[in-house]
């Protein structure tokens, strides 16, 4: 973990004051640019997140993270978009996040794609939900919400959802929001601050 978490000090800036006035912004679009610094972080979870037959990527930066990492350890990847972006019959749960309302999507039959024997018969199956930055907790939260409904349209009863974040602002408390709400997710964060 210290290298995935030196790599993320070094390649993010706050910004202070954005989107509005109060919120600072973690901003991790400098990790992008360094191969290094990026495989840091995709190594530190391919260690930490050993078993996981899923992986779904929650807009925006959460595509990049999310895709990256399920090329790497050769898993399905699986997008959870902003409403209004998807096509199809959906499924979307709205929800608060630090700075407004927001509405998240996913399309229902995506689970129909999946390679065959990517759910497990013996055994849980393993999402696990990527996103850059946890603050209040409300985006985490709908994608769990989400990914639970999804998986129990498709009848798949038997899983177990974890979460990758990049960096999570300790104030906002949005780590023990979802887990009062959901005390069965397990929560991965590489950089508090
Ligand atoms: C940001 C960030 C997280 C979310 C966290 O996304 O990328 O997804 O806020 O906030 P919360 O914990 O209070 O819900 P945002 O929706 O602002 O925009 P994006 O489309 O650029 O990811
Ligand atoms: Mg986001």
């Amino acid at each position: 973990q210290q290298s995935a978490t030196k790599s993320i000090q070094s390649k993010s800036v706050t910004h202070n004051d954005w989107p509005i006035r109060g919120v600072g912004f973690l901003d991790i679009s400098p990790l992008f640019l360094s191969n290094k610094d990026f495989d840091n972080v995709l190594s530190y979870w391919q260690h930490r997140f050993q078993g996981v037959d899923l992986v779904v990527g929650l807009e925006a930066r959460g595509f990049i993270l999310g895709s990256a990492f399920g090329q790497k350890c050769s898993l399905p990847f699986m997008m959870m978009r902003k409403k209004g972006k998807l096509p199809g019959t959906l499924l979307s749960e709205a929800y608060c996040k630090e700075y407004g309302r927001d509405e998240m999507e996913i399309q229902e039959n995506i689970l129909s794609y999946l390679p065959n024997g990517t759910i497990p018969k013996d055994r849980p199956l393993h999402v696990l939900i990527v996103d850059d930055v946890l603050a209040t907790g409300g985006t985490i939260c709908a994608s769990i919400e989400l990914t639970r409904k999804l998986l129990l349209i498709h009848n798949v009863k038997n899983f177990k959802i974890s979460t990758a974040i990049i960096s999570a602002i300790k104030s906002l408390n949005g780590k023990e929001k979802i887990y009062e709400k959901y005390n069965d997710v397990n929560i991965d964060v590489i950089l508090d601050i």
